[in-house]
């Protein structure tokens, strides 16, 4: 199936996911998700490649599936939260139709503070949250052409936002 190709970035837990299925099926179109591309390439979990391999490792598997993805998939499109740290994939964007979905620290730590599936943010997630925000904001306004609040709204009201901003 082919349809308009959508690339969502933005902070884990923001609901790429979520909102990339709602909108690929508002589109009639596909979804597909980079995270889960290379689990299944990799036959294990995001979180054993980093520990295993490193995060520069994860990063270069990144940039590959995205690449895969561009040229295999023409749907709506999903990255992880850091993909737009990797130059060479910031690069891949340039002329893609990137939304970023955005949220404030607040709406970050009452989405993900107590998700035992992220040590890493349960320790002192508002400062962990206002640290990442601070780093990677610049490079997701850099890289999309629209920025898409998600604020105290639902999946559906995001994706509602996204068709009216494209
Ligand atoms: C990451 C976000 C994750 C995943 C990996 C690294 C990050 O994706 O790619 O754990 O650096 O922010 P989600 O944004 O889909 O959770």
């Amino acid at each position: 199936m082919t349809g308009p190709r959508i690339v969502l970035v933005g902070p884990m837990g923001v609901g790429k996911t979520t909102v990339g299925e709602l909108l690929a099926e508002r589109l009639g179109t596909t979804f597909r998700d980079t995270d889960a591309d290379i689990v299944a390439a990799e036959g294990r979990e995001i979180a054993e490649i980093f520990v295993d391999d490193g995060e520069p490792h994860f990063r270069e598997l990144e940039r590959q599936a995205v690449r895969a993805a561009l040229a295999e998939h023409p749907g709506v499109l999903a990255l992880g939260g850091g993909a737009v740290l990797d130059a060479g994939t910031r690069e891949l964007l340039a002329e893609q139709t990137v939304v970023y979905l955005s949220m404030d620290v607040e709406e970050a730590v009452k989405r993900t503070g107590l998700n035992a599936a992220r040590p890493l943010l349960a320790v002192n997630p508002r400062k962990q949250w206002r640290e990442l925000m601070e780093a990677r904001r610049h490079l997701y306004t850099d890289t999309a052409r629209v920025v898409v609040a998600t604020d105290g709204r639902t999946p559906e009201e995001v994706a509602d936002a996204v068709l009216d901003a494209l």
